[in-house]
């Protein structure tokens, strides 16, 4: 039988329009990912604050007096925390169960972790960013809070404390403090 030569210039037409249809989808996805490699996974997730990091320990809200768990007037706390290469600044967080806690972390020099184990805690600290989080404490009890971006050769060797303590302590230990320095941490 006679092989007709319009069918062999059918399939390749098809041929054609297939590898085309898939190099397209290849580009696509390698596009995709160059952008959010580029872009999104460079910025922690609540990138709408400021902060200047070569102010951090000079100035504003993250000067080191500043740093730790500070009681607010409606009963909630927030937490500042600096991280720096390879360091968390207070290495040990001290915050009360049964209460909404809101962090608000930065970091000083690359980009850091910022995680806390048996919690929904999980986010990164970004030079020129402050990272927000609120998250109650159910319970009372130890966490860690490693650094889970890598930063750098000591890498391995940052992380912090947090003690998750009865809220009427929590409360007490504050109160005990100078009144204008009501910032909580393990190490008073
Ligand atoms: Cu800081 Cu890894």
């Amino acid at each position: 039988m006679a092989i007709d030569p319009s069918s062999h210039d059918t399939a390749e037409r098809v041929e054609r329009r297939w590898a085309i249809l898939v190099l397209a989808i290849a580009v696509l996805l390698v596009g995709m990912v160059v952008y959010t490699g580029l872009h999104w996974a460079m910025m922690p997730p609540s990138r709408v604050e400021t902060v200047r990091p070569e102010t951090l320990g000079v100035s504003g809200e993250f000067i080191e007096s500043n740093l730790g768990s500070a009681p607010e007037a409606d009963g909630s706390v927030t937490v500042r925390i600096v991280a720096q290469q390879y360091s968390f600044t207070p290495q040990c967080l001290v915050v009360p169960a049964g209460v909404p806690v809101t962090f608000r972390a930065t970091a000083a020099d690359v980009v850091h972790g910022f995680l806390i184990t048996g919690t929904n805690i999980n986010s990164m600290l970004e030079p020129g960013y402050v990272s927000t989080f609120k998250t109650t404490f159910e319970t009372t009890g130890d966490h860690l809070m490693p650094c889970h971006e890598y930063c750098g050769t000591g890498h391995q060797n940052m992380w912090a404390h947090v003690k998750v303590i009865d809220r009427a302590e929590f409360m007490e230990r504050a109160a005990k403090l100078p009144a204008r320095s009501r910032r909580v941490s393990c190490v008073q």
